[in-house]
């Protein structure tokens, strides 16, 4: 595309999970489309939007503060097209509820809407006040373009919605019923993303393993499929559920070189009770069994996790229980997170517990975390790893990509390194962070 003097430009501001990162993709994919191009500065953009996230408070917080700076903006460019997408108005009664905080915000899309930006955008320059869309309909976010903002991973929805209701979350409600794309269009996109060059494709999905194709395999059914793929490329898979995780999923991973030995299983609280309260549908029990099971098959398997703390119905002997299963199990890493109340949610209408009883488990709970993945990443020391070079570290000169089990290695490199599979021999670690050699 040539660039010229009426060149528009957009800028995507995104928050949240991976789903979100990939939707933005989408929407960058529709303007691009539509011959604008992308900038990382609001000043500069004709077109700016917020894609946002409503998982926790804070998450709306962060937004709301940014989309206040663009009054400004605003002002000085009177023809700036201001749109907020995504989770954070797809709660009932938010849209409005933001109107009226930010009356200069032109379009409004909710989480299936996004097909709708490019005649959005048409009303609005044709005189149209403001467009809204937020009806929810997972069926008509299929066959967009994306613009993909990573040259050597890129994300791939196996599934849209969820049906778990676990009792603090959100996404049920804002991203509706459960739904399993076609199998045969997820391979198609798959296919066409390892032509295009791309050396690691994670599927996505709220709870991959609950996945139905329409010849009534699973997620095991697909998997299984992908692994007769050949040639070299990296698959990886997120989030699992440990309620609908089964063996199979691990003895298609250990037979497929291509399948990463990584899963990301989310364990939210080690107590039974809390568990029950949560809606999570597994115990400790159940959630023991897939780790031993998992470890019995592929040794060195990464094993990531989700663990809350400060839930409603949560003691002092629950938080225990979360702090012996994490000392037990020995994640390679966690995301850690302090619960926070959702509207609509049945746990928002349980008695809330202190906000300094939440901080001091979380401040607990990641001194823990962090003091094992120190751990475990110094057993690491002195291996030989095949790493998947990602992007420039933050490290001056070194770049950056992760082994085959999810770990973050940094090591001397420049821009040709990226996209490459390399053999790095492990030397030092240094809070959190490690750092190798290349042996080729
Ligand atoms: N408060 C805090 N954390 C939450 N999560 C989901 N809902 C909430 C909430 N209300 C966490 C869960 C989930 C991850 C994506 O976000 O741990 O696995
Ligand atoms: Fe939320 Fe539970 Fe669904 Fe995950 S499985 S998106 S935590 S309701």
């Amino acid at each position: 595309m040539q660039v010229n003097s009426s060149q528009k430009y957009f800028n995507i501001i995104t928050y949240g999970c991976q789903m979100n990162v990939h939707e933005s993709e989408k929407l960058a994919g529709i303007l691009y489309e539509s011959g604008y191009l992308p900038c990382s500065e609001m000043e500069k953009a004709d077109i700016i939007i917020f894609n946002t996230c409503c998982i926790r408070d804070n998450a709306e917080k962060k937004a709301e503060s940014k989309i206040g700076m663009v009054k400004k903006l605003k002002k000085l460019k009177p023809s700036l097209i201001v749109a907020v997408c995504g989770c954070m108005v797809q709660q009932k009664g938010k849209a409005d509820e933001l109107i009226s905080k930010f009356p200069f915000i032109d379009i409004v899309l909710g989480t299936s809407n996004s097909k709708m930006l490019k005649s959005a955008i048409e009303k609005i320059n044709s005189g149209l006040k403001r467009f809204i869309d937020i009806e929810l309909d997972s069926s008509k976010i299929e066959n967009l373009p994306a613009l993909r903002s990573d040259r050597t991973n890129a994300w791939l929805n196996i599934m849209y919605g969820c049906d778990n209701f676990c009792t603090y979350c959100i996404v049920p409600y804002v991203r509706g019923r459960e739904r399993s794309r076609n199998k045969q269009e997820i391979l198609c996109e798959l296919y066409g993303l390892l032509e295009k060059g791309y050396k690691e494709i994670t599927l996505l999905g709220q709870n991959v393993n609950s996945y139905k194709s329409e010849d009534g395999e699973g997620f095991d059914g697909l998997l299984s499929e992908i692994s007769k793929i050949n040639g070299k490329f990296r698959l990886r898979f997120m989030t699992s559920h440990p309620k609908d995780f089964n063996e199979n999923i691990i003895d298609i991973m250990a037979d497929s070189p291509n399948i990463c030995n990584h899963i990301h299983l989310p364990l939210q609280s080690g107590s039974d009770k809390v568990l029950k309260d949560m809606n999570r549908k597994y115990n400790m029990e159940k959630y023991l069994s897939i780790i031993d099971y998992a470890r019995k098959i592929i040794p060195d398997i990464g094993i990531t996790t989700d663990i809350m703390v400060g839930f409603p119905t949560e003691t002092e002997e629950d938080f225990e229980q979360t702090l012996n299963a994490v000392k037990t199990i020995k994640f390679s890493s966690a995301f850690t997170f302090v619960y926070s109340p959702r509207r609509f949610t049945a746990a928002s209408k349980m008695e809330q517990i202190d906000e300094q009883t939440k901080r001091k488990r979380i401040i607990e709970l990641v001194a823990l975390q962090n003091k094992i993945t120190a751990e475990n990443n110094k057993k690491l020391i002195g291996k030989d790893m095949e790493v998947l070079t990602e992007d420039f570290s933050r490290y001056e000169g070194m770049v950056c990509g992760r082994t085959d089990c999810g770990r973050m290695v940094n090591f001397e490199g420049n821009q040709q390194d990226i996209g490459k599979f390399m053999s790095i021999g492990i030397e030092k670690v240094k809070t959190g962070s490690m750092f190798g050699k290349r042996r080729d």
